[in-house]
């Protein structure tokens, strides 16, 4: 059964945004909601990785260059969807950066890089896309983390970026139904390269290490999303934690 089957309202393909799909988590809910039968908006900064995707998944499959930290390129890229797809019926806001390290020694491009990607580029994301999702009657999927509901010494600014979409998607939930489910997504421990832009030695290590013992297949995240986008829409979703069974964090 496909997404097109279960939508009887719609006599159109669904249409889902991801952010961040040129790798990782983005790159496999592209690929499980393609199997879905979703057209898919790929957006990232990596041209070449969205649009070798985009041709691997098919036609009706939009790659878009965009950075979530430059509104102007996402206002220029809900253009492109709504005029070459349709109105988003799904945004996933995925796109993230984890550049750990301890407080007092980082440095302020990278403190600003995570807040500006993984909260302010949701939070424009949403704003450029929140049109169209109303009018498909949509989802708008926030990847948040583990690290949005704990925290440990090391992550204080990437935690915090977390914590705000927990809140931020909540009040959201609360201001955007019936029209739009919002659903938050919070793993562990997943198989992807985020750990590998840490640029402290040691953080990178240690992260290194506990994913090499536990990390799970980003495939598992995103089929948890795209079990939540199959309810009937009377049905939400709301909160969901996935991690690596070893995992204690
Ligand atoms: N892996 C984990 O263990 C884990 C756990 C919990 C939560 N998460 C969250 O999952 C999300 C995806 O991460 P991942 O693990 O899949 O890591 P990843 O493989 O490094 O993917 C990150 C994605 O974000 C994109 N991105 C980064 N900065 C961007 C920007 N300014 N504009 C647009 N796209 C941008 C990257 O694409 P370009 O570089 O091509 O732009 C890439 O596609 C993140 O929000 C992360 O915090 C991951």
């Amino acid at each position: 059964v496909t997404a097109n089957h279960r939508r009887q309202d719609h006599d159109r393909a669904r249409v889902a945004v991801v952010t961040g799909a040129s790798s990782g988590i983005g790159e496999a809910t592209a690929r499980i909601l393609a199997r879905d039968g979703y057209r898919l908006a790929l957006l990232a900064r990596r041209t070449e990785r969205i649009e070798a995707l985009a041709a691997e998944l098919g036609e009706g499959s939009l790659a878009l260059t965009a950075d979530v930290a430059d509104r102007d390129s996402m206002l220029a890229a809900a253009s492109r969807v709504e005029a070459d797809l349709g109105p988003a019926d799904v945004l996933v806001n995925n796109a993230g950066v984890m550049l750990l390290g301890p407080f007092s020694s980082s440095q302020h491009e990278e403190m600003r890089r995570m807040v500006e990607t993984n909260l302010l580029g949701a939070i424009v994301a949403a704003e450029v896309f929140v049109g169209q999702l109303r009018a498909a009657h949509g989802d708008l999927v926030n990847v948040s983390s583990v690290a949005g509901r704990t925290v440990r010494a090391g992550n204080a600014v990437y935690a915090a970026t977390k914590w705000g979409m927990g809140g931020w998607s909540e009040s959201l939930r609360r201001e955007l139904k019936p029209d739009v489910r919002v659903m938050l997504i919070e793993p562990g421990a997943v198989d992807t390269e985020l750990p590998d832009h840490i640029t402290d030695e040691d953080s990178r290590r240690g992260a290194r290490k506990a994913y090499a013992e536990s990390a799970i297949s980003p495939l598992h995240i995103a089929e948890t999303i795209s079990f939540g986008l199959a309810l009937p829409h009377e049905v939400s979703l709301n909160e969901i934690v996935i991690r690596p069974t070893v995992q204690t964090l």
